[in-house]
């Protein structure tokens, strides 16, 4: 008995010096926490404003909203530590002491040099989800159990992979209303459309790196507001467009 006692207090003890190990991991409902999706850039003088409006042809303009997703990508740099940094695939994913890679040149015209394709009219927006730490996403990677409302490229897409790149958390981004579908035209998800399983679950390990997904509109039409849902798709995301659960809104406007 006396033995069983101590070995638990030092469990706890030792539980809690890990620093890493955030202590309201313990508390078991906050495992089944909803991971948020955020996006970049944001509207930055109106809180409350989700509108992406920019001129691609007046630099000045454009370079605001440029800056903004550099300094993301900044912030969100990796602190390099002990951790070692490992290009992970599906078929390699990270063994404990390693961190995976996110490497800006697997996202096509989305990056710095080309100015995240702004001047182009066809601009990159950046999605990420929020680390929660131990959460380990439950994938829709069966073809023949996909939800009704999935859309049915995603679905088409998910067939046509093999099993083990269908451990991935599915990212899709619409218009909101048909009209708004028309207007946003194609979209390339960069480097893939989702966010690898070998990422999760999340441990705040030294030099962890959020996965990204890089999503470049081709040609949205100009002059007009479109309105835009990207959504986060695994099991245990919950989703409601209303409380923007498991999903993210903005309004594209290119000048
Ligand atoms: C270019 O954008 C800047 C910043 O938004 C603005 O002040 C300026 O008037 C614009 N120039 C033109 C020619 O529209
Ligand atoms: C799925 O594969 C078929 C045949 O290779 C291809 O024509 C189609 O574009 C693919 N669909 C998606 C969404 O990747």
């Amino acid at each position: 008995m006396l033995a069983a006692l101590v070995a638990i207090c030092m469990w706890v003890f030792f539980q809690t010096l890990d620093p890493r190990i955030p202590k309201w991991q313990l508390d078991r409902s906050l495992i089944g926490t909803n991971p948020g999706l955020g996006f970049r850039p944001m509207p930055m003088n109106n809180e409350e404003s989700t509108l992406i409006w920019f001129q691609g042809s007046n630099k000045t303009n454009y370079q605001i909203w440029v800056d903004h997703i550099l300094q993301f990508l900044d912030s969100d740099k990796i602190a390099k530590g002990n951790g070692q940094i490992k290009t992970c695939s599906h078929s390699d994913p990270p063994k404990a002491d390693e961190v995976c890679e996110v490497d800006v040149r697997d996202w096509g015209d989305c990056n710095k040099d080309r100015h995240f394709n702004y001047h182009m009219n066809a601009p990159c927006i950046f999605l990420k989800l929020n680390k929660i730490y131990g959460w380990t996403p439950e994938y829709y990677d069966d073809p023949n159990n996909l939800p009704k409302d999935m859309p049915k490229k995603l679905k088409e897409h998910i067939r046509n992979i093999t099993s083990i790149e269908r451990r991935t958390v599915w990212i899709t981004c619409e218009g909101e209303n048909p009209a708004d579908i028309e207007y946003l035209g194609p979209i390339t998800y960069y480097p893939s459309q989702g966010f690898p399983g070998y990422y999760y679950p999340y441990l705040n390990r030294e030099g962890y790196l959020s996965p990204l997904v890089a999503v470049k509109f081709e040609r949205p039409v100009p002059g007009i507001v479109i309105n835009v849902e990207c959504r986060a798709w695994a099991r245990n995301i919950r989703y409601s467009r209303s409380e923007r659960m498991g999903s993210v809104h903005f309004e594209l406007l290119i000048d």
